[in-house]
């Protein structure tokens, strides 16, 4: 077993199974986040935060989001250390684009770009609800909301998160399909559907965390 897992398959299974799951709670994430344009009261929103801080939630689910995220980027490190390893020299620009799309040859990059946002939002939201306190906001809808609408640099936090929706989107368009090929769908019949599917996903993830906080920086005060 130990030397399945560290073989090049086993290490691309473990990326994909920690992916998909990615996948999912990023799913979960953008419909609980759009309840926060679905109700100027807040209350939608809180409630579904309220839900999400409970002990079983927090102290279940979450260490193993944390987990997985971590799995997902130490193996993202060492698979493409291993294949630079496997090939010095880079393939001729010139063929590339036929056989490849361009997230599928930037993926570590996107990641890490993706990796930035995260640990920034972390510090915008996660941070002071679940450890040091909301300080002036008097609610978690507050809190976001005035990230987005506080002076000038309610507009440049509302740029920052497109640009983060735009990468992550980027990510997933390749990540997607790209995973269900590491646990086996890899006929050209399912390659096809899968690769559909993932740019729709894609497409819908970073829409959905583009519009919200376009939406709230515009129209939630
Ligand atoms: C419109 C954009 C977004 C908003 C308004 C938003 C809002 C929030 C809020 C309020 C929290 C804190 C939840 C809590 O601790 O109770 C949170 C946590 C988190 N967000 Fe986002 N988020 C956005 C986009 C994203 C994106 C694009 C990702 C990328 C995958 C992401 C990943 C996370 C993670 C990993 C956590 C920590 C786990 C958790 O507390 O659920 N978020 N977000």
């Amino acid at each position: 077993m130990s030397s399945f897992l560290s073989s090049s398959i086993g290490k691309k299974l473990i990326m994909s199974l920690s992916g998909l799951f990615l996948v999912l709670f990023i799913l979960v994430h953008l419909i609980l986040n759009s309840f926060l344009m679905f109700d100027s009261t807040g209350e939608l929103f809180n409630a579904g935060a309220h839900f999400m801080a409970m002990p079983v939630i927090r102290f279940g689910l979450q260490p193993v989001l944390f987990g997985g995220f971590i799995i997902h980027i130490i193996y993202a490190i060492i698979l493409t250390l291993q294949n630079m390893k496997a090939r010095p020299q880079k393939y001729s620009s010139q063929n590339l684009g036929n056989s490849s799309t361009w997230s599928s040859r930037n993926m570590f990059v996107l990641g890490g770009l993706v990796l930035v946002f995260i640990a920034m939002h972390l510090m915008h939201f996660f941070v002071p609800i679940q450890i040091t306190g909301l300080g002036d906001a008097k609610s978690d809808y507050d809190l976001v909301v005035d990230l987005f609408t506080n002076g000038s640099m309610g507009l440049v936090y509302t740029g920052l998160y497109v640009a983060g929706a735009i990468l992550l989107g980027l990510h997933l368009a390749h990540g997607f399909w790209s995973s269900f090929q590491s646990i086996g769908f890899s006929n050209t019949l399912w390659r096809s559907r899968l690769e559909k599917v993932g740019y729709i996903y894609a497409i819908f993830v970073a829409a959905g965390f583009t519009i919200i906080p376009l939406y709230l920086h515009f129209f939630a005060k």
